[in-house]
């Protein structure tokens, strides 16, 4: 099978960085070329400190380059109370094994679209700035993205406000100018990614994986299950993963294509994902969105790609 050309684009964040075991772990499928960071859980700095720490955790052999430092009009906001003061709080990390790419995420990106020979994928889990921006400054370079997978929005309801969703409502431009982009989209909502909860029963099991990042998977979904659980979640909502797991497990969802817009004003609405169910709507469909997931079956795909990692382990 060819391997699809991937850039990870995330704000990692505990969801983010299990997105990533995923992706590193379905190697087969996926051939990372890039990991970009972009503002989002914490500032940007924080960000790119914990996507180089992953890379290296996991044996990603890409670049690792900093992305946005805040979105295109918005100032930026963060998310500590979900991701702790370092974005990634929890178990100890290593090191970085690998200098920052010298030159922002965005230019990286370029750089890998002009080089492939394949169309790309690019796999989005943070709000949409860098993405947003790669489409302004390189017009040229999107045909060639073969289709980008996002972790946004809800359809058709918020988290961050009663409305919207953080990735979306941190850069509601960026994310117009993805969703108007023409670019195949897949989408992974809260109204999906709200099922993939790891709950606390689930973590002796991934643990019980016995691997090095089993060990400190097991630790991030402690700490990241502390705060959606005070406030009445049944687990963590460990969203990131759909974005990898709707390409690489598509029949894990059930999906719709349906037209999805970008609300950029309203008081109370500024930042939803607004979707058409009408089956007579002005527009076509501009993206796949995954509707429903087997939440058993997203433990047990997590279990399975943790050993992945059997035998590998670095110093922490
Ligand atoms: C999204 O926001 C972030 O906190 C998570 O990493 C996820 O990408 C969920 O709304
Ligand atoms: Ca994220």
């Amino acid at each position: 099978m060819t391997r699809i050309p991937v850039i990870l684009d995330g704000d990692p964040g505990h969801d983010d960085a299990i997105a990533w075991v995923f992706a590193k772990a379905y190697e087969d499928l996926f051939d990372i070329r890039a990991v970009v960071s972009v503002s989002g859980n914490q500032t940007i700095d924080k960000t790119t400190w914990n996507a180089r720490r992953i890379a290296t955790l996991l044996g990603i052999d890409a670049p690792v380059a900093k992305g946005a430092v805040k979105p295109l009009l918005e100032p930026v906001m963060t998310a500590g109370n979900w991701h702790g003061e370092s974005g990634l709080d929890g178990p100890v990390m290593p090191e970085p094994d690998q200098p920052l790419f010298e030159g922002t995420g965005v230019e990286l990106m370029a750089k890998v679209l002009r080089e492939s020979e394949e169309p790309v994928t690019i796999i989005s889990t943070g709000p949409l700035t860098n993405v947003a921006q790669l489409l302004m400054l390189y017009p040229e370079l999107k045909e060639k993205i073969g289709q980008i997978s996002i972790m946004g929005g809800g359809i058709t309801y918020g988290n961050w406000t009663m409305a919207a969703e953080f990735n979306i409502v941190e850069d509601p431009e960026a994310a117009w100018l993805v969703f108007h982009s023409g670019i195949r989209l897949f989408v992974s909502a809260l109204n999906v990614t709200e099922q993939a909860l790891i709950r606390p029963e689930d973590i002796p099991r991934i643990k019980a994986v016995g691997n090095q990042v089993a060990q400190v998977t097991g630790e991030w979904v402690e700490f990241f299950i502390q705060y959606p659980m005070a406030i009445g979640y049944e687990g963590a909502p460990v969203h990131d993963p759909c974005a990898v797991l709707m390409l690489a497990k598509p029949d894990l969802f059930k999906t719709k294509d349906l037209y999805v817009d970008i609300e950029l004003e309203g008081e109370y609405t500024r930042g939803m994902t607004v979707a058409d169910f009408r089956s007579w709507g002005e527009h076509e469909p501009n993206c796949t969105c995954a509707m429903e997931i087997d939440q058993k079956r997203y433990i047990d795909l997590l279990c399975e790609a943790l050993h992945a990692y059997d035998g590998r382990v670095v110093n922490l």
